[in-house]
Formats: C-alpha cells, sequence, structure tokens
C-alpha cells in the first residue's frame, strides 16, 4: 500500500483536498485562506502525500527557523489511517526539514491523541513540557515533545 504512495511539495491546486482532511481531523481546523497564505512562504515546508486511488489524502507542515523547527500541522484523511502513511509523510517532512539545515524539531499534541503520540513515539520524540489547557473544544493540555533529527 505505501509502495504507491507519493509524497511532494504542496501547491495551491492541492489547498481544497488539504483543507477538507483538515476540517474532518480537527474541531479548530485552519482554513483556506491560512493554508494558502503559508504557500508564499520561504520557512515553510509544506508537503501533500498522494496515492494513485484517491489523490490527495494527507498534508505535513513545518515551520523552519534556522536549525530548529516546528511540527504546525499533519494529517491523513480518515480512510486511510493506519496504513503506515501517517509514518511515512512525517519521514519525509523530516528529512525535507533537515536538508534545509534543521537540527531540533518541536510540536505539540493533544494529550488523549493516542495514535499521532505513538506514531511520535516511533519516531524518536520525547516529552519535554506540558501546556495547560492549551486547546479548546474540548478543553485538553497540549503535550510538547522534540526529536533531534
Ligand atoms: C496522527 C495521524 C497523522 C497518523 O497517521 P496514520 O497514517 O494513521 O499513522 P500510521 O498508520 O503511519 O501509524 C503510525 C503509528 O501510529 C500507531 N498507530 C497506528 N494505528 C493506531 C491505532 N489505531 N491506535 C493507536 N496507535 C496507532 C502505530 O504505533 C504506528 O506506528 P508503527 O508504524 O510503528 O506501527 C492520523 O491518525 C491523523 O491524521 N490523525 C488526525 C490528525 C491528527 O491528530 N494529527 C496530529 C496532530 S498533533
Amino acid at each position: 500500500m505505501t509502495l504507491t504512495a507519493t509524497v511532494r511539495t504542496m501547491r495551491a491546486a492541492d489547498v481544497q483536498s488539504v483543507v477538507a482532511i483538515e476540517r474532518a481531523a480537527f474541531t479548530t481546523p485552519w482554513s483556506a485562506q491560512t493554508f494558502g497564505a503559508l504557500l508564499g512562504r520561504p520557512r515553510a515546508e509544506m508537503l501533500v502525500l498522494e496515492v494513485p486511488e484517491a489523490g490527495v489524502v494527507g498534508y505535513a507542515i513545518v515551520w523552519c527557523v534556522l536549525d530548529e523547527g516546528e511540527l504546525a500541522n499533519i494529517a491523513i484523511r480518515e480512510d486511510h489511517r493506519g496504513r503506515g502513511l501517517g509514518a511515512l509523510l512525517l519521514d519525509q517532512v523530516i528529512a525535507a526539514a533537515r536538508a534545509r539545515g534543521v537540527r531540533t524539531i518541536v510540536l505539540e499534541v493533544r494529550q488523549s491523541n493516542l495514535r499521532a503520540r505513538s506514531m511520535y513515539a516511533s519516531r524518536g520524540f520525547g516529552e519535554v513540557g506540558r501546556r495547560r489547557d492549551y486547546y479548546d473544544d474540548p478543553r485538553e493540555d497540549a503535550l510538547v515533545l522534540r526529536s533531534e533529527i
């Protein structure tokens, strides 16, 4: 399954598919305008994951500043989760950030998001902090994770 997946840079034409995934994945989703505005930013590494039968089914964004990156967003379309695509995309966006000189990646994740936490743990991310009541809808703490890449 993952053999047929390809990862490439996000383009303006992908934003509609990306926003549909974003809306289904998050209770406070980013808008099409937000994704569109980020496309022009040199510090934003933005990738999509495509599969032949369905087109764009995932995306990831790392904000890169010198040797530090922040994984700002990652999601896989619900009907394609649990097949290794999230981990594949995470590996690729980390590699792209590394190629820009990033050596440390940080991210926030909902405490209850066990699937994402498991994916990050499998890629070497460790807990370095907690932001209390960071998320709304529902209100919840964020765990801060970090990895040296
Ligand atoms: C988090 C997300 C991107 C993971 O993508 P995915 O394609 O489902 O993940 P994968 O199939 O690559 O699995 C990655 C790891 O998650 C774990 N995992 C997979 N399915 C799981 C499940 N049902 N329950 C718990 N852990 C699971 C496994 O540990 C797996 O590691 P492995 O490759 O060593 O087996 C995806 O679930 C998603 O889009 N979620 C909604 C958006 C989101 O929460 N984004 C993260 C915000 S911080």
